[in-house]
């Protein structure tokens, strides 16, 4: 999540960038590329669709024993420009839309029928090569919860996953004297270290975020009666907020979370984490700009891929090739519903519009969408400000601009080792809404399940709700969860509020007239369900707290949006429907690891229900969100997707 996306999103939704793709020359060869198509063996083992974030990490672990022969087939290509690897601000891959797809999803009847911009990465590396580089873990409750949908004997839990963060992160802790500085908190024994994938501090914080850093360019000006500390320390002055150990501690609460960037302060991502310096590696094949229409399968067995090169839609340049063990789906949770409905995998309404035949009436593909909305809460403005230097004089103030240029370029250190930022607050729903949050979650709760969804609903998949629905509840009166968000990134605006829990859910289908090569029909369906006002009201209240009952009243605070003269809950509600965007781009859910009768669309091997030898290992699987952005967690799951792979082969 960053400060330019609502500005970028909305200026890029109309260009699609698959079909603005224009081949690069490339100028670092890898054998593991096959330059043509041709070039493909007739069969693999394994045929991984989709070398993104979990793709690229999944098949670096099956090849890295030599006994499995792995095909990765990618959309995007090799891409290692400065946009990629630029960790300063955390968003220069987002200026260069070549890197990402980006298109409208279905106008939402909740926004005053705003369509939104549905974005995701296309290279190898896929996402995580143009992610904010914010890296977070989840609560322990939120991957308890994930188990507790298939009842006791379930291997998901936070225990089950804690080795698969440590495999998946390599963690440097931040200096000693930053840490000592700004009262840093992590603790290294949640974190591992020997992932070629680097989670790491910037050697310099914007001196407002911090909590003790003494203001490095006093002014006259300056709020001087303000003890010199912070945006962090503010959120103490609110009751029942916390201070984690840890980012990846489980707990909720005020965090530092690292940046997945190396030492050098290069973007980590899965690119150069799981597949640079693969090159001896001959059993495992690369071939990228081409794109996965279909899963084929004999009978029920899925028995390969069909796919093209990426631009032409033109199936007689279609081609074949065959997984003796596994066709594995990673093209992230917009497209790998897409892939098995196209298949043939899927609610047989969806199937029969579009005339695809029907392998298997799995009514959960595509249902379950879920993604972080933000632009709730308010957007504030501290017209008091004078704390200098800060975020905007790397925009604005070419003195700090040359003296920050010259340090990174002589020692990679100073204001340009930082990405979005390392600090914020993951708060529940008790402290943000101490008076109202059992209410809300109790009428949630006596909720029909069936109400909010979608009219037609298959039955698995409402039942899967009323299940979710349970665990959503507990979550709203828990002390152990977040659902709300805000990051803190040392300036004066604040307009990051996110909602981390939505309770309204969306569809990903095909589009009937052509699901191989049009885009999917996105539904965010926000704000769906009317229980998530109730909880987005609260954060509106909670936000003005922030401001004007905290340390940080005495900046002036200034309310932007919606405006301090909004208070009546459908001046609110207006507000939200004006301002909201429901993705973060951390979508999720649309091939839930759920039990087949909760709508699941994998089991807890994460096999794909009703066939044989087809298994998704992305962002699709999770079943609901979680109280952080999503990254850390794809990694994790795809380590132990690897190992699952494995213990079957
Ligand atoms: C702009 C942006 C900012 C983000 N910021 C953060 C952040 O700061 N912190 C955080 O934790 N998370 C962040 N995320 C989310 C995080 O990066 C994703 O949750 C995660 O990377 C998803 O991984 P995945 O493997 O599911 O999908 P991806 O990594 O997206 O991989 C899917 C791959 O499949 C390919 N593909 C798609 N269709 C086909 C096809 N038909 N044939 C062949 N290949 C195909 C795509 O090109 C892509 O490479 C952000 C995401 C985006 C897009
Ligand atoms: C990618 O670019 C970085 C930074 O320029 C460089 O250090 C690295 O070697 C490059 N990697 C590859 C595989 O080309
Ligand atoms: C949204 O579009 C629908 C269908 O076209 C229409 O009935 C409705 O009035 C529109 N709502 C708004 C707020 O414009
Ligand atoms: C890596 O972690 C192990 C186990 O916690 C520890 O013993 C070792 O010192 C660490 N190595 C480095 C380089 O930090
Ligand atoms: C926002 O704050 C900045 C810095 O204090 C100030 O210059 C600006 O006038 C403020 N804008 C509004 C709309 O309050
Ligand atoms: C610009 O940055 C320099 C160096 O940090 C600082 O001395 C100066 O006060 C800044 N100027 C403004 C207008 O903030
Ligand atoms: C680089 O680091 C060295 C050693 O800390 C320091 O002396 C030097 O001033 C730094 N260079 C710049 C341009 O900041
Ligand atoms: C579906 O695809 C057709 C053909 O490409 C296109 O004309 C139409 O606009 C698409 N429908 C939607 C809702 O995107
Ligand atoms: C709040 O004030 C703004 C600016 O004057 C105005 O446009 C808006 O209609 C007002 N909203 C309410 C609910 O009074």
């Amino acid at each position: 999540m960053f400060k330019l996306n609502t500005a970028a999103v909305g200026l890029l939704c109309l260009a699609d960038a698959i079909s603005a793709y224009v081949p690069v020359a490339r100028s670092v060869e890898h054998s593991t590329i096959l330059e043509r198509a041709d070039q493909i063996a007739a069969e693999y083992d394994y045929i991984i669709v989709g070398g993104g974030t979990s793709g690229l990490t999944v098949a670096d672990r099956l090849t890295e024993s030599g006994k499995y022969s792995v095909l990765v087939l990618e959309l995007g290509h090799f891409q290692n420009g400065t946009a990629v690897n630029t960790v300063s601000g955390g968003i220069s891959a987002f200026f260069d839309p070549t890197l990402y797809f980006s298109f409208p999803s279905v106008p939402q009847s909740g926004l005053n029928n705003r369509t939104i911009g549905v974005v995701g990465g296309v290279m190898l590396g896929g996402s995580s090569g143009v992610n904010g580089m914010q890296v977070m873990r989840g609560q322990k409750e939120d991957y308890d919860r994930w188990g507790s949908y298939f009842g006791p004997n379930t291997e998901w839990s936070w225990d089950g996953l804690l080795p698969y963060f440590k495999k998946a992160w390599n963690f440097h802790p931040p200096s000693p004297q930053l840490t000592k500085e700004n009262n840093i908190k992590y603790d290294t024994r949640y974190w591992g270290n020997t992932s070629n994938v680097h989670a790491s501090f910037p050697s310099y914080l914007w001196p407002f975020i911090s909590e003790n850093q003494p203001l490095s360019v006093p002014s006259p000006e300056c709020v001087c009666s303000l003890k010199p500390e912070t945006q962090v320390a503010a959120f103490g002055d609110l009751p029942g907020v916390e201070y984690a150990p840890d980012s990846g501690s489980g707990k909720p609460g005020v965090i530092w979370w690292p940046t997945s960037a190396t030492p050098s302060v290069l973007r980590s991502f899965a690119r150069p984490g799981h597949w640079d310096g693969v090159e001896t590696r001959s059993n495992y094949h690369t071939l990228v700009d081409q794109k996965v229409l279909k899963v084929l399968f004999q009978g029920k067995k899925a028995t390969g891929v069909l796919f093209v090169p990426v631009g032409s839609t033109d199936l007689s340049q279609s081609r074949t090739v065959k997984a003796k063990k596994e066709v594995i789906l990673a093209a992230g949770t917009i497209h790998t519903p897409q892939i098995l409905q196209a298949s043939g995998v899927g609610p047989k309404d969806v199937l029969k519009a579009a005339g695809v035949p029907v392998i298997v009436d799995l009514p959960g593909v595509g249902s379950n969408f879920q993604d972080h909305p933000f632009s709730v809460g308010a957007n504030f403005n501290l017209s008091n400000f004078n704390v200098h230097p800060d975020p905007t004089d790397l925009q604005t103030n070419q003195t700090f601009i040359a003296i920050a240029e010259a340090e990174f370029a002589a020692n990679r250190t100073g204001p340009l080792s930082v990405g979005v930022t390392n600090a914020g607050a993951f708060l529940p729903f008790p402290v943000i809404a101490p008076a109202t949050f059992k209410s809300i979650a109790d009428r949630y709760e006596a909720q029909d399940p069936a109400a909010y969804l979608p009219k037609g609903t298959p039955p698995t998949v409402i039942a899967g709700y009323q299940a979710q629905k349970k665990g959503l509840a507990k979550l709203l009166r828990s002390r152990g969860a977040s659902v709300y968000n805000v990051i803190m990134r040392g300036t004066f605006t604040v307009e990051n509020v996110v909602y981390l829990h939505p309770l309204s859910r969306g569809t990903v289908h095909i589009n009937t007239t052509d699901p191989y090569f049009a885009q999917p029909l996105v539904d965010y369906r926000a704000l769906s369900n009317p229980a998530d006002l109730d909880v987005l009201v609260e954060f509106l209240y909670f936000t003005r707290k922030l401001f004007f009952e905290t340390r940080l009243s005495a900046y002036g605070p200034f309310e932007l949006v919606p405006g301090a003269n909004v208070t009546a809950r459908a001046d609110i509600l207006a507000s939200l429907r004006d301002n909201m965007n429901p993705s973060t781009f951390h979508p999720i859910g649309t091939s839930s690891m759920l039990p087949l009768e909760l709508g699941g669309v994998v089991d807890q091997k994460l096999l794909v229900y009703g066939v044989k030898g087809l298994s998704v290992v992305d962002a699709s699987t999770f079943p609901d969100l979680i109280g952080a952005y999503t990254q850390q967690t794809t990694y994790a799951v795809a380590e132990k997707a690897a190992d699952l792979i494995k213990a079957r082969a």
